[in-house]
């Protein structure tokens, strides 16, 4: 797999999931989970203090984090709230966290409403929301990572989504989070090939992964819930998706319905045992890899660099 390519641009490796407040304490009191690093939305923990900003520190010295933000509405009419995006540099260089992650989308007219709707596939929305994302590259001083969001309806298209996706990326040279589920649901909502939207997407720029369930409303349509558990199609493109890009820091969203914690983790334990499995493949199909040294030293190399836990 010579065209793999594995980055760590976010600064966490392995398989994690989404800090919720009510996980907390079962986390604290059971310190040997195996979670290799957590999200969290800023939008809901820039503000904590006293008590509930301490254990957060806590948390934030126990493990990698990455943050997914809900309402920079990278698409919205309105002025981007810079006072916000300073807030969130500062929460970042507080904790020491690399990636800051947002959705391609807006979240409706004036205001945190945390809905998010379509940017229109156009080249003026190219341009306009490049301009946007440039402008908070430059306030946090890093790269943004943009989610590809599932949608259900592209009014004004001129071009395909990852015709739209790709050229924002290009545009406002930042990074990818590539949500597999997303790619999933899309691909069944408007009938295209999921395969080779992923292989269209640029490898070099993703930051991680997310998987997530959905919930099935008819066969031709499926609503993107973070409301049940991933479903086998989407554990399979997770597959293909470490085969195209490599094996990468990925991160399971479970937003309602949810489930008992080690329920939660079993399925961060499939991300990890299919990440080494990946990894195993890579090391099978490779003609260097026959179990001398080189091989091992190309292993620990692609372990290290591809977000695999090392010790999952
Ligand atoms: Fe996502």
């Amino acid at each position: 797999m010579s065209n793999v390519v594995s980055t760590n641009l976010a600064g966490v490796q392995g398989a994690g999931t989404g800090l919720r407040r009510a996980m907390m304490r079962s986390l604290e009191e059971n310190p040997d989970v195996a979670i290799d690093f957590l999200e969290v939305a800023p939008d809901n923990w820039i503000t904590l203090g006293g008590s509930l900003g301490r254990r957060f520190k806590a948390f934030t010295e126990r493990y990698d984090f990455v943050t997914h933000g809900l309402s920079l509405s990278l698409g919205s009419p309105d002025p981007l709230d810079e006072a916000f995006v300073k807030q969130v540099k500062q929460f970042l260089d507080a904790h020491g966290i690399q990636c800051y992650s947002e959705h391609l989308s807006y979240c409706g007219e004036s205001g945190h409403m945390y809905d998010l709707l379509p940017i229109p596939f156009t080249s003026d929305a190219v341009k306009y929301v490049a301009e946007r994302i440039r402008r908070v590259q430059d306030i946090i001083e890093r790269p943004l990572a943009i989610e590809n969001v599932s949608y259900y309806a592209a009014p004004g298209k001129e071009m395909d989504e990852i015709a739209f996706f790709n050229a924002v990326v290009a545009e406002a040279d930042c990074h990818i989070l590539l949500d597999v589920n997303n790619v999933y649901v899309n691909s069944i909502n408007h009938g295209y090939d999921p395969r080779a939207f992923i292989a269209q997407v640029p490898a070099e720029r993703i930051a991680y992964i997310h998987v997530a369930g959905h919930t099935e409303v008819a066969p031709d349509l499926i609503v993107d819930t973070h409301g049940n558990d991933v479903i086998d199609p989407v554990w399979s493109l997770l597959e293909y998706t470490y085969e195209t890009v490599g094996v990468l820091p990925t991160l399971l969203e479970r937003d309602f319905n949810i489930p008992a914690l080690s329920d939660q983790l079993a399925e961060v334990n499939k991300i990890r045992s299919i990440q080494r499995d990946a990894l195993r493949g890579d090391a099978t199909n490779d003609p260097l890899l026959n179990g001398n040294q080189e091989s091992n030293n190309v292993i620990a190399s692609s372990r290290s660099s591809s977000g695999a836990s090392a010790n999952g």
